[in-house]
């Protein structure tokens, strides 16, 4: 397990509980299980699935669901969230998404929701995502995205809150890897995702002396919008909206 992985598997180790019981993770699942099109007949493969929300919500239509992720107590979770669910269509792996454990054109629909700004090379996990896609099948990701001027500073406050992340994209450019690794008729939407800074720091665990740092950073945004992010009063509460992008394309056969 390399330096970053470790430090993943730490983090989201952590945050496990905290991020199972975010309110708003659930409300947008549906719209992610419908553009990904997945029906009674489909293997789904839910690629760094976390605490299971997403693998669990496919399950009630597809034929089997798979939901890979690298950390041990965010599996805990997903296998929590299964029986509580009492379904029987799923299973469970441990493992590194960058080398996927599944051979070639193996599953219908291939997705992952929430992940690609925590890898290094997110283009070589969408190259195993296509690979154990079958052809004609989709392969979609969901993900916050900012327009390029709003990066920056985004990335500098979300390495102070979660130092796991690595990087947020563009919508251009998570388009631009889906035409690069064969994906055709790609269709994109977007959400936002709100969220309250005090439940964003309840589940959060930057390292020691960083959190007054973030807060002010989040609160010094109001009105200003350098994040990127909306950041707004709501009942005298600080929130923010994050702009997801969900692009699906299909493997061309
Ligand atoms: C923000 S959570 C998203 C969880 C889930 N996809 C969801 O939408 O609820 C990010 C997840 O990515 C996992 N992860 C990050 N890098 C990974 C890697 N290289 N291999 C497997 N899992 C990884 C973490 O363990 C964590 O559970």
């Amino acid at each position: 397990m390399n330096q970053h992985t470790r430090k993943i598997v730490d983090q989201f180790s952590k945050q496990a509980i905290y991020f199972a019981r975010i309110p708003g993770h659930a409300e947008a699942t549906p719209l992610l299980i419908d553009s990904a099109r997945v029906s009674p007949h489909d293997q789904v493969l839910d690629v760094a699935c976390g605490a299971g929300g997403v693998a669990c919500e496919a399950a009630r239509i597809a034929h089997h669901v798979t939901g890979i992720d690298v950390t041990p107590a965010m599996i805990q979770q997903a296998k929590t969230l299964q029986s509580q669910q009492a379904l029987s269509n799923v299973t469970w792996h441990t493992g590194d998404v960058t080398q996927l454990p599944f051979p070639a054109n193996n599953f219908d629909v291939v997705l992952t929701r929430y992940s690609f700004h925590h890898f290094i090379d997110p283009a070589g996990v969408l190259a195993e995502m296509v690979r154990v896609c079958k052809p004609n099948g989709r392969v979609l990701v969901a993900d916050l995205v900012l327009p390029p001027e709003k990066i920056a500073a985004y990335d500098r406050m979300e390495k102070l809150r979660d130092p796991t992340h690595v990087g947020v994209l563009t919508e251009s450019r998570l388009r631009e890897l889906f035409a690069t690794y064969g994906l055709s008729n790609l269709q994109c939407c977007g959400y936002a995702f709100d969220l309250g800074l005090d439940q964003l720091m309840q589940a959060s665990f930057p390292n020691s002396g960083n959190t007054d740092h973030v807060r002010d950073l989040i609160v010094g945004d109001l009105g200003v919008d350098d994040l990127g992010i909306k950041v707004h009063l709501r009942d005298n509460a600080v929130w923010f909206s994050y702009p997801i992008a969900m692009v699906v394309g299909t493997k061309e056969a």
